[in-house]
C-alpha cells in the first residue's frame, strides 16, 4: 500500500494494488464509446488483467480517481514475456496530482522487479501529447512504428508524401 499526499495537500490519494470491489468501480470510470475503453471493461468483467486503482479517501468511503490496468503479453518478436498498459486513466478533476506517475511506478515495480520481465510496454496515438510526455519523463522510448492502410484510402495514396 503506497500513500501520497498531493502537492496542494488535499485530500489524500493512495495507490494500490486492486480489492474484488474495486473492479466494479473501474468499470464505471472506463469509457465504452472507444475500442481501448469496452476492450478494458470486457477484461475487467472478465476477472481478467491486473488492476492497480487511485482513491482518495473521503470521510468514510473512497472514491475510485484512477486507475491502471494490465495484463502479461508474450511478445514473440522479442522473445520475451513483458507487462502491457492496456488502460491508464485519471478522473479529469484528479489530473496533473501526481496520480498517473504513481500509478505507473506501481505497475512497473512489479512487472520489472517483481516478475523481472524484460520491459514495459505501452500504446497510445501520437497527438496523446499528455500521455506521450508521461511515458517520456518516466523514460519510456519509442519502440516501433504501427502503420496502417484504411479500407477506402486511395490505393496509391496521395503522392505528396
Ligand atoms: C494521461 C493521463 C493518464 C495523465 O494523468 P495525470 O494523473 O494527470 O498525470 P500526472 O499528474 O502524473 O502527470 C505527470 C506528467 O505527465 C505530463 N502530463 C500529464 N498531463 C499532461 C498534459 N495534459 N499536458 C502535458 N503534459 C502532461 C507532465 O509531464 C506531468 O508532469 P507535471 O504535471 O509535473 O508537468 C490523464 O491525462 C488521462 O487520464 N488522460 C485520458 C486517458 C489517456 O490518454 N491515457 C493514456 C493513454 S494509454
Amino acid at each position: 500500500l503506497e500513500e501520497f499526499m498531493t502537492a496542494r495537500d488535499e485530500t489524500p490519494i493512495i495507490v494500490r494494488s486492486a480489492a474484488a470491489d474495486d473492479r466494479a468501480a473501474a468499470l464505471e470510470l472506463i469509457s465504452p464509446a472507444t475500442g481501448r475503453g469496452r476492450a478494458s471493461q470486457a477484461l475487467l468483467r472478465a476477472e481478467q488483467g491486473i488492476l492497480w486503482v487511485a482513491v482518495e479517501r473521503l470521510e468514510r468511503t473512497e472514491a475510485l480517481v484512477g486507475l491502471l490496468l494490465a495484463t502479461t503479453q508474450v511478445d514473440a518478436e522479442a522473445e520475451e514475456v513483458v507487462g502491457y498498459i492496456h488502460e491508464l486513466l485519471v478522473r479529469p478533476d484528479a489530473r496533473r496530482r501526481g496520480v498517473a506517475m504513481e500509478l505507473l511506478g506501481a505497475a512497473e515495480r512489479y512487472f520489472l522487479d517483481e516478475c523481472h520481465f524484460g520491459a514495459v510496454l505501452v500504446t497510445t496515438s501520437f497527438d496523446n501529447d499528455a500521455a506521450i510526455r508521461l511515458y517520456r519523463s518516466r523514460g519510456y522510448t519509442l519502440s516501433q512504428a504501427r502503420l496502417a492502410k484504411r479500407r477506402g484510402a486511395p490505393r496509391e495514396g496521395s503522392g505528396t508524401e
